[in-house]
């Protein structure tokens, strides 16, 4: 989603603001601009489209700002269109604002704005703030900034540049995150590291009720009685690199690759002597003995990781655990209650739906763990308890590590859960973590030879619309793999539990229809086999995900993608989601599609 920058030092601002954009663009953004303080004026340019295209070629026709401080933004429209009068930054020359998030009462100030005389331009619930700042602005920034902010409802992080303050950016937030950097001579504002990360690691979280003042050499914070206060500087452990592509032709085929690593470094600090130990993360196993019901609640990829751990704790641990969409959860009057766990996943930790989701279950008391991704974030921070997966910046806006990590994290909770609750004994939790170690080297395995992924890649590109289909935990990856598939590749796909197709689906089957059966679970495997059978005898192409010692016949299936026989069913998915993938992948890959940046989406979604 939207996406802000801020710089001042003693550089040049225009090309340094436009590039950490360009760093942010995998939020998803459908325009951009920047606002620099030059020659006396605030200078602002922006445009509809894509930054290379559109602001930056603006930018080469009218010329860029001369000056040291400024201001950038991604839009990713929600009030309004996307067109050049509703990009950020918006502001009347004197004030001028980027802005993310939404202000919920907008209409009501618009309203009062212009009984005062004032006259808008664009359809943006941002032009109000803008023109809210400039109604109380009497020459003292911070007085503006909180009596706008007494009058504003809604999710925001702003930044804000006042003309007579030409070497100055102020910044404020409430949800909607956004971090200050420290550097050496300058510094930047950013609603996320990786558009900063080439030029500072160290940073300052900006909470809510808090503003910062920062110029080139000073960074001060205040409340909102304009108390200053002192914050605690944080260091980011991502490099550079982790944010670069890093010689893959996307950042989804290198996070693809990543993900060995990444699950090492996301269980071993987790496993102590063989067993699993979340204790650092405040989950011990006289806390998880004592759950009545566990709830997972999360949205997309994420909800499709909580889906696979439903199938492992129901399994092993023997509790019951319902698995909610985030915008469903919320709205449903979930029964839910103290003694019951709510276990929140989310990459990005900001997603709107699923920090409302958390907020709502501690409200009905149950208690709360957070699996999420990016340090610092809010969901990470409200949570009662939590475990980080160290994916390392995910930029692809299509998940793939963090759902392998997500889901390796689950892993692991359901063994301690199972041999807390004497479902398992020690021997058997061993022997299971053992199995999750192991992981890595059979992905790694997997990733040697990506030929077959890319031959069902090219059977697939005519295609209007295909099927995933699987039974049990196969079931759960089809609806990763078919998500994967569309989001990236814009052919309709669904995914459905094999044994369900008959009961209305199967109509849809004509020849040469593609239908992805992913049939890795042994003790389900006859019966998915008859299910495909189903949709061959119908004229379907079958391609099977199975194990690489099944050889199926022309009658069931066109081709396959074997997986290593010796992976035991439960930890099989970890495996199993890569060809799946990888084909998403290809597939995109092979339609021209831009691969990283899919149409329509963000990376981030922070609103409702
Ligand atoms: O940041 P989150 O994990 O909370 O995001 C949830 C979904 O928006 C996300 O998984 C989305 O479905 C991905 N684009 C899927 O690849």
């Amino acid at each position: 989603m939207c996406g802000i920058v801020g710089y001042v030092g003693k550089q040049q601002c225009a090309d340094i603001l436009v590039n950490a954009l360009k760093k942010l663009e995998y939020r998803g953004y459908d325009s951009a601009g920047i606002a620099v303080h030059s020659e006396g004026k605030i200078k602002t340019v922006k445009a509809k489209g894509k930054i290379a295209e559109g602001l930056e070629a603006k930018l080469t026709n009218e010329g860029k700002p001369v000056g040291t401080c400024g201001i950038a933004h991604t839009r990713w429209a929600t009030h309004g269109e996307p067109s050049d009068i509703n990009s950020h930054p918006i502001g009347n020359g004197k004030i001028t604002i980027v802005h993310n998030g939404i202000i919920e009462n907008y209409r009501e100030i618009k309203e009062f704005l212009i009984s005062k005389g004032y006259v808008f331009e664009s359809e943006t619930d941002t032009e109000t703030v803008a023109k809210l700042l400039d109604y109380y602005y009497e020459g003292n920034p911070k007085d503006a900034i909180i009596s706008a902010l007494n009058d504003i409802e809604g999710a925001y992080a702003l930044g804000i540049i006042f003309k007579d303050f030409p070497e100055k950016i102020f910044a404020v937030r409430k949800e909607s995150p956004l971090i200050v950097g420290k550097g050496n001579g300058e510094n930047f504002i950013a609603s996320d590291m990786t558009a900063i990360l080439e030029h500072t690691k160290e940073y300052y979280l900006l909470e809510y009720g808090e503003i910062a003042e920062l110029d080139g050499e000073n960074i001060v914070f205040c409340d909102m009685h304009k108390t200053e206060i002192t914050k605690e500087l944080s260091v980011a452990d991502w490099d550079l690199d982790a944010a670069e592509k890093g010689g893959y032709e996307h950042f989804m085929l290198k996070e693809i690759h990543e993900q060995p690593e990444v699950i090492k470094t996301t269980i071993n600090p987790r496993i102590k002597d063989g067993m699993p130990d979340l204790s650092e993360c405040g989950i011990t196993p006289e806390k998880l003995k004592k759950y009545n019901k566990i709830f997972v609640v999360a949205c997309g990829t994420a909800m499709h990781a909580g889906l696979v751990g439903k199938y492992v704790i129901e399994k092993i641990a023997r509790v019951p655990v319902d698995v909610d969409i985030a915008s469903e959860f919320r709205y449903r009057d979930p029964i839910v209650s103290e003694g019951d766990l709510v276990i929140i996943i989310s990459q990005s930790g900001e997603t709107a739906d699923s920090l409302a989701a958390m907020r709502l279950a501690k409200k009905l008391g149950a208690e709360t763990l957070a699996i999420v991704n990016v340090k610092g974030s809010s969901i990470a921070r409200e949570a009662d308890m939590l475990i980080y997966t160290h994916a390392g910046p995910e930029i692809a806006v299509a998940s793939t590590k963090a759902y392998m990590v997500q889901i390796a994290v689950m892993y692991l909770l359901a063994f301690e859960i199972a041999f807390a609750m004497g479902k398992i004994d020690e021997a058997e939790c061993r022997r299971l973590t053992s199995l999750l170690r192991e992981t890595p080297d059979v992905i790694e395995k997997i990733l040697e030879d990506t030929e077959d992924a890319q031959y069902i890649a090219s059977q697939l590109i005519t295609a209007d619309s295909l099927l995933y289909i699987g039974r049990g935990l196969d079931y759960a990856l089809s609806m990763e793999g078919s998500l994967k598939l569309k989001e990236i590749s814009y052919i309709h796909s669904e995914s459905y539990a094999a044994g369900e197709l008959k009961h209305g689906t199967i109509s849809l089957i004509t020849d040469n229809m593609p239908v992805i059966a992913v049939a890795t679970q042994t003790d389900l495997f006859d019966k998915t086999i008859s299910n495909i059978k189903e949709v061959k005898t119908r004229g379907a192409k079958v391609i099977m995900v199975c194990r690489e010692g099944y050889n199926p016949d022309k009658d069931i299936a066109d081709f396959k993608f074997g997986l290593p026989d010796d992976v035991e069913n439960l930890i099989m998915p970890m495996a199993a989601v890569v060809p799946l993938q990888l084909i998403a992948y290809y597939t995109s890959v092979l339609r021209g599609n831009d691969v990283d940046k899919p149409r329509n989406l963000a990376k981030s979604v922070t609103v409702e």
